[in-house]
């Protein structure tokens, strides 16, 4: 597998009690289209900032081609194998829309501008001049710019028209089946979780405080993305 998270557990320093994550584990390929889903507050944004080498669990490992990314340095991760596209964007705000989209790598950012619907006359223009759903498809052109062999995204169509959401739909799709790359979404939107060829759950169990893996409906395979090792061991919690 491309991408793995092992028994990962995970709480914020500013909050070490809470734990957010606790023996997540999930394997994800090359040329496939992902979606995470789970309720508000469930950790989805905190997995995929865990996968995207932002912070490292407390324990647990995430695995890039098999090899622990702390081997290499989280440094090293995010340059090379990630692209990200964050649940604000993160765009920066002094330059202009097309200076973004290079800055995702070496890839025709006039042509990806083009693909994700972003008119000529707002290349030139500084990119926080462009309404919230624009400036969210410049975000996702930018991570097409980039090479690396992971798209991660956060919420991509969150603030999209139901048309502009489905191009982007597709645009992800042929992203991960015609370029072969590994596309994790997050999402609360039905529709787009419904694209995906896996969809993986997060939720957090009401009997237990933590999330806990549910099994649902996944197209082709079935396969949990949080497990625990044990029932009982769920019940150990404090
Ligand atoms: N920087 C932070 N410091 C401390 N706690 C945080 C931080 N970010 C998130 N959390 C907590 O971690 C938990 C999971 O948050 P996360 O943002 O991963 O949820 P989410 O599933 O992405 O939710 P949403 O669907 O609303 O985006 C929440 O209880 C949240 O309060
Ligand atoms: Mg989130």
């Amino acid at each position: 597998m491309l991408l793995e998270a092992k028994n990962v557990l995970y709480s914020y320093k500013s909050n070490r009690d809470k734990i957010v994550l606790k023996n997540v584990s999930a394997a994800f390929g090359e040329a496939t289209f992902y979606a995470i889903v789970g309720s508000s507050g469930s950790g989805k944004t905190t997995f995929l900032s865990l996968l995207a080498g932002l912070d490292h669990p407390v324990s647990g490992t995430i695995l890039y081609n098999g090899e622990d990314i702390r081997k290499k340095g989280l440094n090293n991760h995010r340059k090379h194998n990630i692209s990200l596209v964050f649940q604000n964007y993160n765009l920066i705000d002094y330059l202009t829309t097309e200076e973004n989209v290079k800055l995702g790598g070496k890839k025709d950012a006039e042509k990806l501008l083009r693909e994700v619907g972003i008119p000529g006359e707002d290349w030139k223009r500084n990119v926080l001049q462009l309404s919230g759903g624009q400036q969210q498809r410049v975000a996702i052109a930018r991570a097409l710019a980039s090479e690396a062999k992971v798209l991660l995204a956060d919420e991509p169509t969150g603030n999209l028209d139901e048309e502009t959401a489905d191009e982007i739909i597709d645009l992800l799709k042929k992203t991960a089946h015609e370029l072969g790359k590994c596309v994790i979404v997050v999402t609360h939107s039905k529709h787009l979780a419904g694209e995906a060829e896996m969809r993986k759950k997060i939720k957090q169990n009401e009997k237990y405080p933590l999330p806990n893996a549910e099994r649902c409906g996944m197209i082709s395979h079935v396969e949990t993305v949080v497990q625990h090792s044990s029932q009982k061991e769920e019940t150990d919690e404090k």
